[in-house]
């Protein structure tokens, strides 16, 4: 197998050395992925190869991400992998959030599982393997929190230094926690997460640190593994639907790219559809998929919702996303504040739990079939991307019936559980017992 970078548009498709450091093609400007001379005819033995690796205790078959490099671009470069055995992640059946979405069966893929509790991992021990195998010191990526708390984790584990940038004032305290007990340098901007990234993009190679955002194309490919690893749990059946969270479009444009490279190698008959839902105050991609014309993209200027994670106005791997619809007969839903928090709710119900934009999805998949656009019967997996813990605030908020949208509006807490404050009296508490 030979791996290469490529330049993603059709017209240009320049191809560049693995040890290249891009982000953009120098000739046109598109953006770039990794892409691979496979002799598919060695791919029959891979599947049961990959179900024996599961049973090894060395690092890399422990590893959900490593397990499958015959499909990454480290052939020669194993010893360079950094790896906190992120993957692995369940997949979950839910019935009472079936029933809410009005789905006779949904199942969850769990990401908040992953090491630092999002599907940032994946893609981070790519990407920081890449930065040592590049020789980095110095790693950096902008963030609405998760990517940052994986590249801090990964870069400290690998012995590198993490720079962060943050938008100010708007990231949950878990995700802030994490970075800076993983030793992050940690710098907080007075802007939002577009404008931080136009930033950071014009310091990066002047400062010869190595930029870890998804626009990195080793970060897709780790993340891309999330797609083979759901095949192989799901015996290679393939679901009707895969439902996720849309921000920075990084993850549809992975999610793509694992499904149709397994099924140019012939792993699985057909690709899923892909559906990204995106928070109605931060849907740019929602606004250009619909618009008639599809000229140029315009950005969202100042997104706003409380599901920070997906705050995100100005989506760089748009035109992957984009190509992920079209060669999947996917789309993009958008919801509301409000049916996000109530979704939540529902995911904690069931005792699975996440964070505020992965609840998104349960929130699209019932306004799609509300549309009539999802079938009942059909067979649907949501990636939950992020741990419930990760923005507690929210959670407390929304049991309390304090919680409000970003104009000003109250979410109703249709769902909420307040704690109770009770008297230091067993006969009271018992009494209260005898209602359950
Ligand atoms: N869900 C969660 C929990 C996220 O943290 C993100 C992105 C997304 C969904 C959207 O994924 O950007 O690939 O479309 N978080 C980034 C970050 C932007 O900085 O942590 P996407």
């Amino acid at each position: 197998m030979q791996a290469f970078l490529a330049c993603f548009e059709s017209g240009c498709r320049a191809k560049f050395a693995l040890s290249e450091v891009l982000y953009n093609c120098p000739r046109c400007g598109g953006l770039i992925e990794v892409d691979y001379e496979w002799n598919e005819a060695n791919t029959a033995p891979w599947k049961e190869l990959w179900r024996e690796r599961r049973m090894d205790n060395a690092p890399l078959e422990q590893s959900g991400v490593w397990r499958y490099r015959e499909l990454l671009p480290f052939d020669d470069a194993q010893s360079q992998v950094v790896t906190l055995r992120e993957g692995n992640t369940p997949i979950l059946e839910a019935p009472r959030a079936a029933k809410y979405a009005g789905l006779d069966r949904i199942l969850f893929k769990h990401q908040g599982f992953n090491p630092t509790g999002s599907f940032k991992d994946n893609g981070m021990t790519c990407g920081v393997s890449q930065a040592n195998r590049l020789g980095k010191q110095v790693v950096a990526c902008v963030s609405t929190g998760n990517t940052s708390a994986s590249m801090s984790a990964y870069a400290s584990a690998a012995g590198l230094k993490p720079v962060i940038f943050l938008p100010h004032g708007n990231i949950s305290f878990g995700k802030l926690a994490q970075a800076l007990e993983y030793g992050a340098l940690t710098l907080q901007i007075e802007a939002n997460f577009d404008q931080i990234l136009a930033l950071v993009r014009l310091i990066t190679d002047r400062a010869g640190v190595y930029l870890l955002n998804s626009i990195n194309p080793f970060r897709i490919e780790g993340q891309k593994t999330m797609a083979i690893e759901m095949a192989d749990q799901l015996d290679w059946d393939v679901p009707d639907w895969v439902v996720m969270p849309g921000g920075n479009l990084g993850n549809a444009s992975a999610f793509g790219k694992g499904f149709s490279e397994l099924h140019r190698l012939g792993l699985i008959d057909r690709v899923p559809r892909i559906a990204v839902i995106q928070a109605q105050g931060s849907a740019p991609f929602y606004h250009y998929v619909q618009s008639v014309e599809r000229g140029r993209f315009s950005a969202v200027g100042n997104p706003e919702t409380l599901a920070t994670a997906i705050r995100i106005g100005d989506p760089v791997s748009w035109p992957k996303a984009l190509s992920v619809l079209e060669h999947t007969d996917g789309l993009v839903e958008l919801v509301s504040e409000q049916e996000i928090a109530d979704a939540k709710a529902v995911i904690g119900q069931t005792g699975i739990g996440c964070e505020p934009a992965s609840a998104a999805t349960l929130a699209g998949i019932r306004k799609l079939r509300s549309t009539g656009l999802m079938g009942k019967g059909d067979r649907v997996v949501a990636v939950l991307t992020g741990n419930v813990l990760k923005d507690p605030d929210y959670i407390y908020r929304y049991h309390t019936g304090t919680l409000k949208a970003p104009n000003g509006e109250e979410i109703v807490s249709h769902f909420g559980n307040r704690a109770q404050i009770v008297e230091n009296d067993p006969a009271k508490i018992i009494e209260l017992l005898r209602t359950l």
